[in-house]
């Protein structure tokens, strides 16, 4: 696509439809900025009344990494993009359309299927382009496991190649801890429950996520550009509290914009990109990619002109995007904190008083103890007031099971 798409009106011979593959909180703020633009929206994912399914024009629960039950869906809706929101996709069925002329993959299917797998990703990045990372090994039994931790050392990270928020992943300071390790991805990965990276343990002083915008600009070229980087705490590999902008060094930044350019060249097409960095000094390691956007931008929601949302929906149209950072920000997850369907939430009013502060309630149908069901965000006039502000309007939102 070289010029902007014309939008039609919904629900109509002209429609744009676009069809969100994944409809948590991410693909829900997505699907709200395109409806905004008058485009069609079509959620799918695994479970009724998803978080996006709420807000958009249709909804449908299938498995979405059943190939078949992929394509037969995306035949039934004539979508003019698909917009991976998730990474447990049939990648290759949307690789096969996109091939046959049949959809327009966002930003790419080959994209959607490097990033699904961190081998994919790792190796494009590492191998390939020369990116810095982490030392790293993969192993598909625990004998390569013992043999791929003892070259790299310890401490190490041990990760399923397909898995997100730290779903089976484990830090391990010696081989005594290697059998657990494995036991413990097999567990958490997603699909390939027999394949492992170990990387080195980076011991960062901070890590980011550089929001990177593949978008169209007035000449019909594509442009990059990004937002401040975001920094952000992650515990049990998932991430707790995120703000923008993140202070770095000069030095420090203009590498990690060189690498969030070349890896999002790359992967190419249009959108915005979550890329993941560790950071000491002025050293610059990349960790991962999501060519979507990313749970720790939430916080550009109360930052920036655009959120990533509103960012990604223009991008993938055709239409000019504005990175422009407004207030520093913050935001702290809402955790469910019980196991529970249907739960109610308390202490919205009071965490609504804190200066600043804005709340999102994904409405999600379960909750989790540890499952994140919502986002405090906060705006300040510096990032530590930000933070705090977060993490308090954060705490007085108090889930509970209604009787
Ligand atoms: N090699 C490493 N060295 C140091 N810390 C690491 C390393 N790999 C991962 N981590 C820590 O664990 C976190 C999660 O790792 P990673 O991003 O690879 O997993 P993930 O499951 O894809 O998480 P998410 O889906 O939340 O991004 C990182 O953000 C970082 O804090
Ligand atoms: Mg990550």
């Amino acid at each position: 696509m070289t010029t902007a798409r014309i939008i039609g009106t919904p629900l109509s011979p002209s429609a744009t439809r676009v069809i969100l593959l994944g409809a948590g909180e991410l693909g829900k703020e997505v699907i709200i900025a395109l409806q905004r633009l008058g485009v069609e929206t079509i959620a799918v994912d695994r479970y009724r009344h998803a978080p996006g399914h709420q807000v958009a024009h249709r909804a449908h629960v299938i498995d979405m990494t059943d190939g078949a039950a992929l394509a037969a869906l995306i035949a039934q809706e004539q979508p003019d993009l698909v917009v991976p929101e998730i990474e447990a996709i049939a990648t290759d069925t949307l690789a096969a359309l996109e091939q046959a002329g049949k959809i327009r993959c966002i930003p790419t299917a080959r994209a959607a299927r490097l990033t699904m797998n961190r081998e994919g990703i790792r190796v494009l990045a590492a191998e390939t382009l020369g990116l810095a990372t982490s030392p790293y090994r993969f192993a598909s039994s625990l004998a390569e496991l013992e043999a791929a931790t003892a070259e790299i050392g310890f401490p190490c990270v041990i990760k399923p190649v397909m898995s997100s928020s730290g779903k089976g992943q484990s830090k391990i300071d010696g081989a005594g801890e290697v059998q657990a390790a494995w036991q413990h991805a097999a567990a958490g990965g997603r699909v390939d429950a027999g394949r492992v990276i170990v990387e080195g343990f980076i011991d960062f002083d901070y890590e980011i996520t550089l929001l990177t915008v593949r978008s169209l600009g007035a000449d019909g070229q594509v442009v990059t550009e990004f937002c401040q980087p975001i920094g952000h705490v992650q515990v049990q590999g998932d991430y707790v509290e995120s703000w923008q902008p993140c202070r770095m060094q000069p030095l420090a930044l203009q590498r990690a914009q060189d690498i969030a350019g070349r890896i999002t060249a790359d992967l190419g097409g249009l959108g915005l990109f979550g890329v993941e960095l560790f950071v000491r000094g002025d050293m610059v390691w990349f960790s991962e990619v999501s060519p979507r956007p990313h749970d720790t931008g939430m916080v550009t929601m109360a930052t920036q002109n655009q959120s990533e949302f509103e960012i990604h929906a223009r991008a993938i149209l055709g239409l000019p995007v504005d990175v422009t950072l407004r207030a520093p920000g913050a935001s702290a997850v809402i955790y469910g904190q019980h196991d529970a369907p249907a739960i109610a939430y308390a202490g919205l009013a009071d965490a609504l008083r804190v200066p600043g502060a804005d709340v999102r309630l994904f409405g999600k149908p379960e909750s989790f103890a540890r499952r994140r069901m919502g986002v405090a965000l906060a705006s300040a006039a510096d990032t530590d007031s930000a933070r705090a502000n977060a993490r308090l309007a954060a705490s007085m939102v108090k889930p509970f099971i209604p009787s």
